[in-house]
């Protein structure tokens, strides 16, 4: 699929949907004439027409007959009513690209009649900063190009992973959900930088930098986490001594068991 001949719509500008209107024209994936997005609210619409110098629409079957390429990015609860709306302009010649959590390929497919090519993305919270981890899964009639386009529009906001769409769960457990353990931990640190004498935002200052450090180690070094750690734990140093204590607390089976517990509900969502 020649990219720029695609005319991109997407459906809902929200939070997500402006993430990925930012990220693919800063990424040059798209230019901002291609671009279309819909919504409810038309002082939205006015907003993302004015920053981004995109076209708007408030009709979506509109959007449908007038794109190539349609990015779902509404809410799970209002998209069957979306997809009804959007299903008399679809054909086959169209590729949906649905970001809604935890609805199912089959299930975007039926509710427009099974008349196009689907494909299924998780990203998470940080496609706001255009630093997402987004797992992409096949759906009914995508092809190996349609995947491939795919991958480009999602690599625009971070980390794309192939996966089969019966992981999508363990995904939402992992990745999607993700953000927000990172969240807690870090909580945690502040607080514990503030119980032996830190100011707050001395805490927060080094704790946060502290996770941006160690993941962007992981990333730029390409070393395995447990080879990391054992750089910095030296014999009978601090370090060990505060590692000694996460894993008397079950620190590891923890964590496991929210990304299990989540990949679960995920499960149960789904059905
Ligand atoms: N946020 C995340 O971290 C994240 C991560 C992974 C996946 N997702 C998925 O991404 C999708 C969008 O999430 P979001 O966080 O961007 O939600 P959001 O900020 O609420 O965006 C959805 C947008 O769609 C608009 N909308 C509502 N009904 C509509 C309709 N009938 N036609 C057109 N637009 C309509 C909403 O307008 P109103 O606000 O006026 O209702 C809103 O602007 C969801 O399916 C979610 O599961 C989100």
């Amino acid at each position: 699929m020649d990219l720029k001949k695609v005319k991109l719509g997407i459906l809902g500008g929200g939070a997500m949907g402006e993430a990925i209107i930012r990220g693919i024209i800063k990424a040059r994936v798209f230019s901002s004439s291609q671009i279309t997005v819909s919504d409810i609210t038309a002082q939205r619409l006015k907003y993302l027409k004015d920053s981004y110098k995109i076209k708007t629409c408030s009709d979506n079957k509109k959007l449908v007959t007038d794109s190539s390429v349609i990015i779902i990015a509404v809410k799970p609860q209002v998209l069957p009513a979306v997809m009804k709306e959007c299903a008399a302009a679809t054909d086959k010649t169209k590729l949906f690209l649905s970001i809604a959590a935890g609805v199912k390929t089959d299930t975007v497919a039926a509710l427009l009649s099974g008349n196009c090519r689907v494909i299924r993305a998780m990203p998470n919270t940080a496609a706001l900063v255009l630093e997402s981890a987004t797992a992409l899964c096949s759906g009914p009639g995508a092809t190996s190009q349609d995947l491939e386009a795919a991958e480009k529009i999602f690599t625009a906001l971070g980390k794309t992973v192939l996966v089969d769409e019966k992981l999508m769960d363990a995904v939402t457990g992992l990745s999607g959900s993700g953000p927000a353990y990172v969240f807690l931990f870090l909580e945690a640190l502040i607080d514990a930088g503030v119980k032996v004498g830190l100011t707050r935002t001395v805490a927060s200052e080094l704790a946060s930098q502290t996770i941006y450090g160690a993941a962007t180690l992981v990333k730029e070094t390409q070393e395995s986490a447990t080879r990391l750690k054992e750089q910095v734990t030296s014999p009978g140093g601090t370090t060990i001594s505060g590692l000694h204590v996460l894993e008397k607390g079950g620190f590891k089976g923890l964590v496991m068991d929210a990304v299990e517990a989540a990949t679960q509900r995920s499960k149960e969502l789904g059905k």
